[in-house]
């Protein structure tokens, strides 16, 4: 079972702590049960169990070189202020943000995740501000944060519909938000990441274009700044005789996409 308490944040924010008790861990060990390197879990069983691999995945380093520029052009582009890595991961942006002087609240559905966040990231200054929360239903007060950076979890949420009406309600009037994932013409059918049980596979849902772009209108809160889709063929960093196969036989199909959205005043 999955436990939940209220807990409150060290920056005072109220917010509710679920305390996965290593339910997909179990459940792994049970007899008879399918072995995880055949099964594919929910996000917040999956990265659970692929979190102490997370970061030495292959995947990992493409972002590092293809993705991590955008995301610091638009981290210097930020005015100083509240905001939230929604789906933080082990908090691949969590220096950056630092460094540029900006508070930052942690966010994710996985503790392990989180905990590999914390760990990184001890050392002079605050320790990290944490909150394991699912980004469909946010512990946080309206308009709490100046900005949402959100880089590849809204494909592991079936209904991103639910996401944008909450980035809508905690993110105040006037503030922005950076969104990116990999992009659903890429050729891949799920989130693959090895592990010392073997690869762990996790629910990977591959949202349209045009859905992602509806249902960030829908809420009526947002105007889309830029939309960019990234191909194979733009990217700065592809090596040669790596297993991206996938990308180098399909120079022309888009791997990843980027959106930036401002929170309309009124
Ligand atoms: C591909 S990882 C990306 C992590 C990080 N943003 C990065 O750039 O490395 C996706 C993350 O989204 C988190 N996640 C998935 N579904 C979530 C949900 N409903 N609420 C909060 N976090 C979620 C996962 O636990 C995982 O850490």
């Amino acid at each position: 079972m999955i436990s939940q308490r209220k807990s409150r944040s060290s920056n005072g924010r109220s917010r509710l702590l679920k305390s996965a008790d290593s339910h997909a861990l179990r459940s792994t060990r049970h007899p008879g049960e399918i072995p995880a390197a055949q099964r594919i879990f929910a996000a917040h069983e999956g990265y659970d169990l692929a979190a102490p691999g997370f970061d030495q995945w292959k995947w990992s380093a493409f972002w590092k070189h293809n993705e991590a520029p955008i995301v610091e052009r638009w981290i210097a582009s930020l005015h100083a202020g509240p905001g939230m890595d929604a789906g933080c991961g082990t908090g691949v942006y969590t220096k950056s943000l630092r460094s540029a002087g900006l508070l930052c609240t942690e966010v994710d559905i996985s503790g392990p995740m989180l905990r590999i966040l914390r760990r990184k990231h001890v050392g002079p200054g605050a320790p990290p501000d944490v909150a394991q929360a699912d980004l469909r239903m946010l512990p946080f007060a309206d308009a709490a944060f100046d900005w949402i950076l959100c880089t590849r979890a809204l494909s592991n949420i079936g209904r991103p519909g639910a996401v944008f009406s909450e980035f809508a309600r905690v993110l105040r009037p006037g503030g922005r938000a950076l969104i990116t994932d990999v992009h659903p013409e890429h050729p891949y059918t799920c989130t693959s990441i090895p592990s010392e049980i073997g690869c762990i596979s996790i629910q990977t849902y591959k949202h349209g274009i045009s859905t992602i772009v509806h249902e960030m209108e829908s809420t009526g809160a947002f105007a889309i700044r830029d939309l960019h889709e990234y191909r194979a063929s733009e990217l700065p960093w592809l090596p040669a005789g790596t297993p991206f196969r996938k990308l180098q036989s399909s120079e022309d199909t888009p791997v990843f996409y980027s959106v930036e959205l401002d929170r309309n005043r009124a």
